[in-house]
């Protein structure tokens, strides 16, 4: 091993220097980006963390070191020491930070060599993600990969200060705990001390922040790790990260006010932007008869109108039929017809059959009026009301569905945010915030035959409609809100039950025996006997809130190891099995 890094300390990033560095004589390591000889002079793009800069091997300028270049094959890692200089006019590289500037070496240490990767380290590469997970180390390696997780870092540390700065206190809670019911299964670590026994680790961190508000802190918050076993999608992970808040003695306005503070300043110290505040608020009963889910996405209108009243007692039967027995029916409309051929709406009929439509029928509106293969079916009368309602007019196009309420909700609200995407309704730039309230406490399940609750148990009621819990659950409204961004959830929470007699209420309509509610939460309803305050609180997605802010696609371009669509990890081939002895050490015996 040569001295190189006793003689010389790095003086630069690579992407840092600029034309103020012409003329210094710098120190730099990093990657071979790129080799090219040109005439006997070796030129390689040596990249950093922040960025390349050309670095030039002159056999003029030093041929010792010119030789030794020679060598150098992509992404070996290298040193150099040498002298900024100006690139000759006419070969300034516009496309580079460090452009106008090169580097003329005149020392060289290879630190390491490389085998060749087996991808190339370039933008927007077209690549199986499965290959980029198996060798995650290389394709963090990527500029843009390593811009998205600087940015992470800047969102992290922005949240960070925002709440020392408002006199929030950082506490952490354990993984090793107890199941919290957030709605998902959850990961259980067996007990080799306590045999038979099993911790889970936290969905979140619900029950301990609200301790810690029983407890005094008052401004709690944790950017934290959680953990659900549910079905991933793109903007899902078996574990990620929330920015996870409680405060005592205060309301839902002073809470969604200081979050919107916070959204507002990491917005502009990591992005640059400007947000305007307040975000618009909706209901959650508008969201659904609107858009169709309590997460709408407002960059674009094509919002679902309801047809029931015009159309129940239509001659297509369809409609008369599927309303006759409680069902809906309910349309959205496509302003510009010709860019949805005959073909596409053949195809759109098997999208919403995902959702469990039986059909989708629609209407084109040209110069003559509808073509549409229910017209013969419709009074003109109906058919004028429909054209009023959806605002509908030459050149539009009408997609009906109908079915139960929650299919046509399910399959128009989903169809409607396919369209934007298909048809490039969607606006690259756009920030759609929106805070959805007055959700319900409880959603019936059908799975379970039972209530269960929206958000979980602890979310207290609008107290007005108490007494209707054990009444009439589905009537009864949570203090809960909801902050989504172009469509995706970034963050719930609510206010919380600080008193132990509601808080046992609920459990009981959840369907919780007294047995289950002492041993699952009665350490929990035991705290609230011993002087709580009224608090409440929310937590954030810190991997979803990344993404939006990035501009990412997935998740998983913001998590540096994440898990692919089926929970694994292809770096290191976890989960895999253990041996007998481990198990052994457990008391547990694979069964299947
Ligand atoms: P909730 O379950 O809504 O609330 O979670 C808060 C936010 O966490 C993010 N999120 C996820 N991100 C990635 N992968 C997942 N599997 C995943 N699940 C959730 C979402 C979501 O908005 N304890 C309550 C909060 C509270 O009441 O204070 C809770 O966890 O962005």
């Amino acid at each position: 091993m040569s001295d190189f890094l006793k003689r010389y300390i790095r003086t630069h990033y690579c992407g840092d220097l600029n034309e103020s560095d012409i003329g210094k004589t710098v120190v730099l390591m990093g990657w071979v980006h790129r080799r090219r000889d040109h005439g006997g002079v070796v030129f390689v793009d040596l990249r950093d963390r922040e960025g390349i800069v050309q670095v030039v091997f002159n056999p003029d300028y030093s041929a010792k070191t010119h030789q030794e270049a020679g060598r150098i094959r992509s992404e070996f890692v290298i040193g150099i020491h040498g002298v900024v200089r100006r690139r000759p006019e006419g070969m300034e590289n516009p496309e580079l930070k460090t452009g106008v500037t090169e580097v003329f070496a005149d020392e060289l240490e290879i630190f390491s060599e490389a085998r060749t990767p087996p991808f190339v380290l370039e933008k927007s590469i077209d690549l199986s993600e499965n290959i980029r997970l198996k060798y995650r180390y290389l394709d963090l390696r990527r500029p843009e990969m390593q811009k998205k997780l600087i940015l992470r870092s800047r969102v992290a540390m922005a949240t960070r200060q925002y709440f020392h700065r408002n006199g929030f206190i950082e506490i952490e809670t354990p993984f090793l705990t107890k199941s919290t019911p957030e709605g998902a299964r959850d990961y259980l670590v067996p007990s080799r001390i306590n045999q038979g026994m099993f911790y889970a680790l936290p969905q979140s961190p619900q029950l301990f922040k609200q301790l810690l508000m029983v407890s005094g802190f008052d401004r709690y918050y944790q950017i934290v790790k959680c953990f659900r076993d549910e079905d991933l999608r793109a903007d899902r992970q078996p574990e990620f990260t929330q920015i996870d808040v409680e405060m005592s003695f205060v309301t839902e306005e002073q809470i969604i006010s200081l979050i919107e503070g916070l959204i507002s300043e990491l917005f502009s110290n990591c992005l640059g932007r400007s947000l305007t505040l307040p975000f618009p608020r909706l209901s959650w009963q508008d969201a659904i008869d609107k858009y169709g889910k309590d997460n709408p996405d407002l960059r674009f209108g094509m919002e679902i109108r309801d047809l029931t009243d015009i159309l129940k007692n239509s001659g297509f039967k369809l409609f008369s039929e599927i309303t006759a027995k409680g069902g809906v029916v309910k349309a959205i409309k496509v302003d510009d017809a010709k860019k949805l051929s005959r073909k596409d709406l053949d195809d759109l009929k098997g999208f919403v059959s995902a959702y469990g439509a039986g059909g989708l029928a629609w209407a084109r509106i040209g110069p003559e009026g509808w073509t549409s293969p229910i017209f013969k079916y419709l009074r003109p009368e109906e058919v004028r009301a429909v054209n009023e309602r959806m605002g509908a007019g030459e050149g539009s196009v009408i997609l009906f569905v109908a079915d139960s309420p929650q299919i046509v909700r399910d399959s128009l609200g989903n169809l409607r945010v396919h369209l934007a995407k298909k048809l490039g309704l969607i606006d690259p730039g756009a920030l759609a915030f929106v805070w959805v309230t007055g959700f319900p406490l409880f959603e019936y399940s059908e799975a379970e035959k039972r209530f269960v609750s929206t958000h979980h148990p602890f979310t207290a009621p609008v107290s007005e409609e108490i007494d209707y819990i054990e009444t009439e659950p589905a009537r009864v409204h949570a203090r809960a809100y909801d902050l989504v961004l172009n469509g995706s959830e970034i963050g719930g929470g609510s206010i919380r039950i600080h008193q132990k007699e509601l808080q046992a209420r609920i459990f009981h309509a959840l369907g919780l025996t007294v047995e289950e509610v002492r041993n699952k939460f009665g350490f929990f309803l035991d705290a609230l006997e011993y002087g709580a305050p009224p608090h409440g609180g929310i937590a954030f997605g810190l991997d979803r809130l990344v993404m939006l802010m990035a501009g990412a696609e997935s998740i998983r371009d913001v998590i540096a190891f994440p898990k692919t669509q089926k929970a694994t990890c292809l770096l290191t081939d976890a989960p895999s099995s253990v041996s007998i002895q481990q198990l052994m050490e457990l008391s547990l015996k694979i069964v299947s």
